[in-house]
């Protein structure tokens, strides 16, 4: 077993350079009421995506907070796919509207718009579409419904942000795109997130939503900015007797590391109170913004050396994987994932990201809270039992991923 393990959530996007930027950040408390960096950051994305850019402490308030500014009446359906985050069904609650799952296509991880048709009523106000792992949904065929429909597209880029060398079917159709910039998304910040109005039709709303958010207290700040230099250390002794385990283990008893998902988010509940970006986040992603090129060309490196050993040995995987995508996890089919996990972790490879076992993940999110009816998205529910998802963010190596490859093998054959 090597020291350093091959994970998903072990700090995806914390370089050296990461880690000193986020220890520099926490050791000048003084700097974080400033607002020049999340000013700095939202000029940023509003260079690259037009519209107005609205900023909070994470994707999923930032969801809310568009939700919210839509005005919908109660009970109003807001369609999202089959094999998503609690954190979305989570915000259209918390607005006061109904999620309503659409099973997806196995060969895109995305919305089947087949099967969205029917899943359409006359209470059907906007549909979240998710681009799963970075395969680019049907974006100009949702476009084409949602027009017809008067319904509102938002595009959830969590998992893909493009870059000039695309992919073009994203950021592109949507009334309104969804960004995260936490840990383990595209482009890291620690935490965060952001609407993008991309006719700026809601903007005096989001701004209000915005003027009116709360700042993160202080602590949890503190605790987000540790995670960076914790896990950066935590990774290179991970495999000497048990310490980086250790290490882990206590930092989480003693709540110095924050959960992505909080117990109470698992069950369904999210606080209505919106938090501004942090301003050290804001410096991280910042700090990350120029390098998106690189970071999804690292990706797509890493999407081609997988997918070209997947088409040598023969192993199933989503027909919409491509090697020019810069994938954020690539997905293959295994008939026994949870088994081959086990087998992979023994050997010091991390592979549980929590998308796995469950249609609104993690497979511990309380599902009928979540409103989704078991057997409604069948598609989805094979997906969550076979999906083996492959680590491609910036600090997999492409040794680490030779040796993964190598180990799949002799488990896959
Ligand atoms: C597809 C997707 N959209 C949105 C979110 C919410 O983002 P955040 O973690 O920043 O709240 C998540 C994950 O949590 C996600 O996986």
């Amino acid at each position: 077993m090597s020291l350093q393990p091959i994970h998903h959530t072990f700090g995806p996007h914390v370089s050296g350079r990461y880690a000193r930027k986020a220890d520099r950040l926490l050791l000048t408390p003084w700097t974080w009421k400033h607002t020049v960096e999340t000013e700095r950051l939202r000029s940023a994305i509003q260079e690259q995506f037009g519209g107005s850019v609205h900023l909070f402490a994470s994707g999923r308030e930032a969801l809310l907070a568009l939700l919210r500014s839509l005005q919908f009446e109660q009970g109003a359906e807001i369609i999202v796919q089959g094999f998503t985050c609690v954190a979305l069904p989570n915000a259209i609650h918390a607005a006061g509207y109904t999620p309503v799952y659409v099973d997806i296509d196995k060969e895109t991880l995305n919305m089947d718009t087949q099967a969205l048709q029917g899943r359409i009523s006359n209470r059907t106000r906007a549909i979240i579409c998710q681009h799963t792992f970075g395969i680019p949904a049907d974006t100009a065929r949702l476009r084409h419904i949602c027009t017809e429909k008067h319904i509102i597209l938002i595009e959830d880029c969590a998992h893909i942000l493009p870059d000039k060398a695309g992919p073009d079917a994203i950021a592109r159709q949507g009334d309104y795109l969804l960004l995260s910039l936490n840990r383990d998304k595209a482009l890291s910040g620690m935490t965060g997130g952001a609407i993008v109005d991309c006719k700026r039709s809601r903007e005096n709303a989001l701004c209000t939503e915005e003027k009116t958010a709360l700042p993160l207290r202080r602590g949890h700040i503190a605790r987000l900015l540790l995670y960076a230099p914790l896990y950066r250390k935590t990774r290179f002794v991970y495999g000497l007797c048990g310490l980086g385990k250790m290490l882990l283990f206590l930092s989480r008893k003693v709540g110095l590391l924050l959960p992505v998902l909080t117990a109470q988010e698992k069950e369904g509940t999210m606080s209505p109170q919106l938090h501004t970006m942090p301003e050290p986040c804001a410096a991280l992603a910042r700090m990350e913004w120029p390098n998106l090129q690189a970071i999804n060309s690292h990706r797509r490196a890493r999407t081609a050396q997988y997918l070209a050993a997947a088409a040598e040995r023969g192993w199933k995987m989503p027909r919409g994987v491509q090697a020019d995508l810069p994938l954020q996890k690539f997905p293959l089919y295994v008939e026994d994932a949870d088994a081959i996990r086990t087998r992979l972790k023994q050997k010091g490879m991390y592979l549980d990201d929590g998308w796995t076992g469950a249609v609104v993940c993690p497979r511990s999110a309380h599902q009928e809270t979540a409103n989704y009816t078991a057997g409604s998205c069948p598609h989805a529910e094979y997906v969550a039992r076979h999906i083996l998802t492959l680590p491609t963010h910036p600090t997999t190596t492409e040794k680490q991923a030779k040796k993964l490859i190598q180990s799949l093998s002799s488990l896959l054959g």
